[in-house]
């Protein structure tokens, strides 16, 4: 009982101060080659996301391996790795309160078929591979996601 109302207070004091977090985003080689960066970064930047580090890079098989390991015994990984290596990238880390949710929420579900209008992947998005977008999925794999494509000195928060 006590426990579970140490819980609550701590949910409640969460929402209320959210925390300011970074996440580590991708936007594929499809979205860079048909021109979205643009269009890509006014929907991060309208939703209180700033861009604290980025750079186009052509991801070695090795590193698209490396980065998708996760997904290793997938069917779909050969055609992930040959996909996200077909042509440069942008990689980026963005900042703001919940920037984890709250970026997947601006990006939307992984099928663009099944995003909800208005996200990235339902106006960019090809099919469930060429998805325009990726971004991680907790704090700990920003971590990690983020350590994989930038040093610290790469980055420039707030504050
Ligand atoms: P992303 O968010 O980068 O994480 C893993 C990626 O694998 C995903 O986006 C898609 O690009 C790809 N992916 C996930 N599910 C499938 C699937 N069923 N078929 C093909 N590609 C997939």
């Amino acid at each position: 009982m006590f426990r579970a109302l140490i819980l609550a207070a701590t949910n409640l004091l969460a929402s209320a101060n959210p925390q300011v977090e970074q996440t580590l985003s991708i936007i594929k080689p499809e979205a860079v080659e048909h021109g979205h960066i643009g269009d890509i970064e006014a929907y991060f930047e309208s939703e209180g996301l700033r861009v604290i580090g980025a750079k186009l890079s052509h991801l070695s098989t090795e590193q698209a391996k490396e980065f998708y390991s996760e997904h290793k015994e997938c069917a779909f990984y050969p055609e992930l790795v040959a996909y996200m290596t077909s042509g440069p990238v942008l990689v980026q880390v963005l900042e703001g309160e919940d920037a984890v949710a709250e970026n997947r929420k601006i990006m939307g579900a992984t099928d663009p078929k099944k995003a909800s209008a208005g996200t990235i992947r339902a106006d960019f998005g090809t099919d469930i591979q060429q998805n325009a977008v990726h971004g991680s999925d907790s704090l700990k794999n920003a971590e990690k996601e983020i350590a994989f494509f930038f040093s610290a000195e790469e980055l420039y928060p707030k504050d």
